[in-house]
């Protein structure tokens, strides 16, 4: 029998009041790695207060920008060879967190220094961590996950077009995650969705696409469960503790599945839609998920997504209505959070829409390039350009098709 591995940070603090976990985690020198929006809710503020009681020297970097650029972690990294911090702190979103991982690699290996992010791919299997500091990722939204996967996302802008690539490696994944809902509950309406959706397409594009695993499985359908549940109070009521709660424990839960499972074509339309119109993340996969699950029911991941729809509770006679109620709930959760079904219903137009249809699909057909011959029976993909081009419409139009 085949035998399989499950990373997760060695300690996950989570629940109301978690952040004063972070007073019993070891650092005298503490870099922490943020974003002027956290800085302006008075987070980063509440965590220096702990910090400072226990001790500790700290210096803060808060100019992450939304996909942080090489450019930006290399300024922190050098900020670090300054402050020689035993603990590096992400607070944020992914972005923030991600960026404190780029220079955490680059601290510990001064070798990377001066790699662009291309170069740092082929040897990051081999990087060195933990020599010089241990890492805590705070997150204060409920969707990346970023706080337990093991990828750091760096985009390299010294290239044109811009180069966004993942520094993937076990060893990245953080020491410590710290969840605590109270850090949340600033996220406005739209970013709850958004990133709400980002979260349940971890869980159940993960869940549909690898084989049944009683730990990712468990970890993927309770955080479906809860999403389902609880997004739509989080967006409604965003003082509300207890769906804030629900939330990031989904977003965490959804991050540990996917981070021991994988992603695959939801997250490549996104990506692609995302680039071309800048649609931020999760509402791009709102997008996407509708047309790439049907999508996969044709394409050999049926049984999975019956067992999905069994899962979730999903009415049904035969296993194609039961599927096809799972599609009709996650509409209706669109619906419920604000999310348009269709992108003709958001505000962009119809002609830049189909003006940027083509370059879509050349970015799918570059993306697909770039995977070696022996990896493709592992992917579930179209094959056709007319199979990928029915995608981007259908994320257009918002219709169905007869599973
Ligand atoms: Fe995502």
């Amino acid at each position: 029998m085949a035998y399989n591995v499950f990373i997760a940070p060695r300690e996950i603090y989570y629940g109301t009041g978690a952040l004063n976990a972070i007073a019993g985690v070891p650092g005298k020198r503490i870099l922490c790695v943020t974003d002027s929006g956290v800085r302006s809710q008075g987070l980063v503020d509440k965590l220096e207060t702990i910090l400072k009681e226990k001790g500790a020297e700290t210096t803060i970097y808060d100019q992450v920008e939304p996909d942080p650029s090489r450019e930006t972690i290399g300024k922190i990294a050098e900020l670090a060879n300054e402050f020689n911090p035993d603990l590096i702190i992400g607070l944020g979103g992914g972005s923030s967190i991600d960026a404190g991982k780029g220079a955490w690699v680059l601290y510990e290996n001064p070798d990377f220094m001066k790699c662009s992010v291309m170069e740092v791919i082929p040897k990051i299997l081999g990087c060195v961590l933990r020599q010089k500091a241990r890492y805590a990722a705070i997150p204060t939204t409920s969707g990346t996950g970023s706080e337990v996967t093991r990828a750091a996302v760096i985009t390299d802008n010294s290239i044109t077009p811009p180069y966004k690539g993942a520094w993937n490696a076990p060893q990245i994944v953080p020491d410590i995650a710290i969840c605590d809902p109270e850090l949340t509950i600033s996220m406005p309406p739209q970013v709850t969705a958004n990133t709400g959706f980002d979260a349940l397409s971890h869980a159940i594009e993960c869940f549909v696409l690898i084989n049944p695993s009683d730990l990712v499985d468990s970890e993927a359908l309770w955080s479906a469960r809860n999403i389902f549940t609880w997004l739509p109070k989080a967006v409604a009521e965003g003082k509300n503790l207890e769906a804030r709660d629900k939330m990031h424990m989904a977003a965490l839960q959804a991050g540990l599945a996917f981070a021991n499972g994988t992603l695959g074509l939801v997250h490549s339309i996104a990506h692609i839609m995302g680039a071309e119109f800048h649609i931020p993340h999760g509402r791009a996969i709102a997008y996407a998920l509708n047309p790439v699950f049907e999508f996969f029911y044709k394409t050999g991941r049926r049984a999975r997504l019956v067992q999905l729809a069994d899962a979730l509770s999903m009415k049904g006679d035969t296993d194609k209505a039961k599927v096809s109620t799972l599609l009709s709930s996650i509409t209706k959760l669109k619906q419920d959070v604000g999310i348009p079904t269709a992108i003709k219903d958001s505000d962009l137009s119809e002609e830049k829409y189909f003006a940027g249809l083509d370059a879509m699909i050349k970015s799918y057909e570059n993306r697909i390039a770039l995977i070696p011959p022996n990896m493709k029976p592992f992917f579930i993909m179209p094959e056709t350009i007319g199979e990928v081009r029915d995608l981007f419409l259908r994320a257009w139009t918002g219709e169905k098709t007869e599973l």
